[in-house]
């Protein structure tokens, strides 16, 4: 049996829906990461912008589940000024040696979603199996389960290679 972890950062939730979906599709571990930076309100709003265009660093909360124990860690982040959320860059630079298999997945206002991709292929030095991208439009309005499912089959199809 294939382990797999679904690893999130969601500041306002879209990320967070389409992780719990694709965790409970392959009836996997899930884990949220937590930034201790205040993302909220305004203020937060604007740091996140900045830090992420910046690529700059975060302090997270210490992880749950150790990424070197999963055949596969599936990695989902929102697009921040069109980069890899600060939280989720942290994170793919903090554990970048312990993965085995990679998947990533990003929800978006209608950036293009190949920058963010590439600089997370970069990042974690791994070939993802299989790439998923949702506007936050078509998560608010549950209009995203066919690309899940697409996604997943891509993983599986990837998996048995
Ligand atoms: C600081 C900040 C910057 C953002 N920059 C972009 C962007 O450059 N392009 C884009 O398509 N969406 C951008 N968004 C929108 C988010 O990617 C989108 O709403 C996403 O679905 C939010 O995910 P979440 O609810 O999991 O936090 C930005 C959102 C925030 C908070």
């Amino acid at each position: 049996m294939m382990k797999i972890l679904v690893v999130f950062y969601s500041r306002s939730g879209k990320t967070k829906k389409v992780a719990g979906k694709i965790s409970e599709l392959l009836k996997c571990e899930i884990e949220e990461i937590i930034d201790m930076k205040n993302r909220k309100g305004i203020p937060g709003f604007l740091s996140a912008g900045t830090d992420a265009n910046l690529r700059k660093l975060t302090a997270i909360k210490e992880i749950k589940n150790n990424p070197s124990l999963y055949d596969l860690v599936i990695v989902g982040t929102p697009i921040w000024s069109s980069n890899i959320s600060t939280p989720i860059r942290t994170y793919l630079s903090l554990y970048k040696e312990d993965f085995k298999k990679v998947a990533f997945f990003c929800t978006r206002l209608g950036s293009d979603s190949e920058k963010v991709f590439n600089d997370m292929k970069n990042l974690s030095q791994k070939t993802p199996l299989a790439l998923l991208e949702l506007t936050s439009r078509e998560v608010t309005r549950d209009q995203y389960m066919q690309k899940v499912k697409e996604f997943i089959k891509n993983l599986k199809e990837e998996i048995v290679k």
